[in-house]
């Protein structure tokens, strides 16, 4: 949510602003604004919409003022306080257009300090939190005189709530400045160039090297380099890092949407999670502040997450209460703070996220920390707040991941997730180390079985142009199917905006089974019948149930399950795998389907409406 992107260098600063911006579109947002310094003058231009929008608004204006200079910002929003229009669209001013700032975050005192800037004269002209910071900081230097930064220090020590604040001032027109506080920020370091960005897909056109910024931090960026202090103004020493990943990564590589070429990704996203997992028959975690004893207490496992993360932790979920018999609860982040879970030192909390920055996941984890229990995060983002506040981290290499739809970082979640079963049944003693290398074996087969049901999918986008009129599609999934088919629901929500449920297929009858109707499609996660005979001749006895009521069955099997060709109107095959290892294969044909379904709806598979890809607001 929000996109900042800040700059000082030789190159023109608004060239390297819009397209630090266009790298962060994937986060989502509804208007887009600059702001460059240029002989001593701030030069805005911001607009409601697509950075198109903006673009359009720039060439409009370009033979009145030119935006010219090397030192600048620029912001995408998401809005939170305002309507997303041209008013309320970052940069911000103060009243005398000395000061410019953009804000990712919310300022939760910001009424307060509204009223008393209101009563002290101060005129707003938008509906933001944002305008109040503009305002302190002009205040604060006409009264103090001082340095960008020094001002920036003073009001950010007044404001409550998160934020990444991004500040300019036209009489210190070499630096840009930025403010910190559990909203995300990182600086990238060039040659004779400093970048900020919210992510560093903002600058990895420039430099691969990069530094992470702390909570409760402002940085100054100049040519010549940054220096950081805490709010107090002790100087503090950021962590650099190489970025491992360069511009070619983030780029469509000839798909026509970042989506198509991510699920083209997803053997890879795989395989690099699990490299180098396993060493001399022990499976080894990327960060680790937990020593083996502490894993050996564990007697308890919640794993948090949001959206699709939520998903790979149920599939978890069966893999390590089936490998350590520890308990496991899944809960969604968001709920998970607010009903007091009954948490100890022995109580180990996998919190799962690709970008390491959701607000609600962070504070389920800070939450879990306060009551002394043990956290182990997956994340996809090198330096991003969830693993920085967690006891161990192993991270998902799956890359950028641009579409706003989780394809690939979630099948590198379940890799994780069930890595994390593995690295406690070793530390637990529940499997023998042959055993641990076996399970490890079976996981690095999947990225070829990813690969050879990605090649089998045309059928599946034929089908979906043939019911992409559908009202509604529900899936229907038994055991680690069940979680695949919230999945496929949730994917085709959120890019086919078409109404989609998942259900528990032995549910239907209590309720859901209502809402079949005459060719209405339901798609099948169906058990193996060789891994669960059981459940597999349940699910069959399921879709005759629908089937039976009208029901258009979709039914994904594994290759040679002559009984589900019976029962199936369409027939998915996807190759065989371990039941515990079998989503990766059943979730391709859920994502194809979703995808080629909103596009013939006519959807922007990349930018769904009213959603971003990081949501950093609880
Ligand atoms: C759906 C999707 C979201 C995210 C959720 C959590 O396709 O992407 O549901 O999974 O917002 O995000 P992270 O993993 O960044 O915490």
């Amino acid at each position: 949510m929000c996109g900042i992107v800040g700059y000082v260098g030789p190159r023109p600063a608004l060239d390297v602003v819009v397209e630090g911006l266009r790298r962060l579109e994937y986060r989502g947002y509804d208007s887009a604004g600059v702001a460059i310094v240029g002989d001593n003058e701030l030069q805005i231009a911001k607009k409601a919409g697509r950075i198109e929008n903006l673009d359009k608004l720039i060439a409009s204006e370009s033979a009145t003022r030119a935006i010219t200079g090397n030192t600048g910002m620029g912001h995408t929003r998401w809005a939170t306080h305002g309507a997303p229009n041209d008013r309320n669209a970052h940069p911000h001013l103060d009243a005398s257009g000395r000061i410019a700032v953009v804000h990712n975050g919310i300022i939760e005192n910001f009424s307060a300090l509204r009223a008393e800037l209101e009563s002290a004269g101060v005129e707003f002209v938008s509906e933001t939190d944002t305008e109040t910071v503009a305002h302190l900081v002009a205040a604060h230097l006409t009264a103090h005189g001082g340095s960008l930064a020094d001002a920036t220090r003073a009001v950010a020590r007044r404001l409550q709530g998160a934020f990444t604040l991004v500040l300019l001032d036209a009489e210190q027109p070499e630096v840009v400045v930025a403010a910190r506080r559990n909203s995300p920020l990182v600086l990238g370091v060039g040659y004779g160039e400093t970048f900020l960005g919210s992510d560093v897909a903002a600058f990895i056109e420039y430099t691969r090297e990069a530094v992470e910024l702390g909570q409760d931090q402002v940085v100054e960026i100049r040519r010549d380099g940054y220096t950081i202090t805490g709010f107090d103004g002790t100087p503090v020493t950021g962590r650099p890092f190489h970025i491992d990943w360069d511009l070619a990564a983030a780029e469509k590589g000839g798909f026509d949407y970042f989506m198509l070429k991510e699920m083209q990704e997803q053997p890879g996203a795989v395989r690099d999670t699990l490299l180098g997992h396993l060493v001399d028959g022990q499976i080894m975690l990327d960060e680790q502040r937990l020593d083996r004893q502490d894993l050996r207490e564990i007697d308890k496992v919640f794993i948090v997450a949001c959206g699709t993360a939520y998903h790979a932790g149920l599939i978890g979920k069966q893999a390590i209460e089936h490998w350590t018999r520890i308990p496991v609860e899944v809960e969604m982040a968001s709920e998970f703070r607010y009903r007091d879970p009954v948490l100890s030192r022995q109580t180990l909390v996998v919190a799962i996220s690709q970008s390491g920055e959701t607000a609600d996941t962070l504070e389920a984890v800070r939450h879990a920390r306060e009551q002394n229990a043990k956290v182990l995060s997956i994340c996809n983002t090198n330096g991003a707040q969830i693993p920085r506040e967690s006891d161990a981290v192993l991270y998902t290499h799956a890359g950028p991941e641009i579409g706003v739809a989780a394809t690939k970082t979630f099948v590198a979640q379940v890799a994780a997730v069930e890595l994390v079963g593995l690295a406690l049944a070793q530390a637990r003693g529940t499997k023998y180390g042959d055993e641990i290398t076996t399970e490890f074996d079976a996981l690095c087969a999947v990225p070829d079985q990813i690969s050879a049901a990605l090649a089998a999918m045309e059928p599946v986008r034929e089908l979906a142009r043939e019911i992409a009129s559908a009202k509604a599609i529900l899936f229907i999934g038994r055991h680690v199917g069940y979680p695949v088919a919230l999945e496929g629901a949730l994917k085709l929500k959120e890019l086919a905006y078409m109404h989609a449920e998942g259900f528990a297929a032995g549910e239907l009858k209590h309720g859901p089974i209502a809402l079949i109707e005459d060719g209405l499609p339901v798609v099948v996660v169906m058990p193996s019948p060789t891994g669960r005979p059981v459940l597999h001749q349940k699910m069959l006895s399921n879709v005759a149930e629908i089937k039976a009521r009208g029901a258009r069955t979709i039914v994904i099997a594994e290759a040679g399950d002559a009984a589900a060709r019976e029962h199936a109107d369409h027939l998915i095959e996807v190759p065989a795998l371990p039941t515990l290892m079998s989503p990766f294969v059943t979730t391709i044909p859920l994502q194809v389907l979703a995808a080629e379904i909103a596009l013939a709806r006519g959807c922007d598979i990349d930018k769904p409406r009213n959603l971003a890809k990081s949501v950093t607001v609880e």
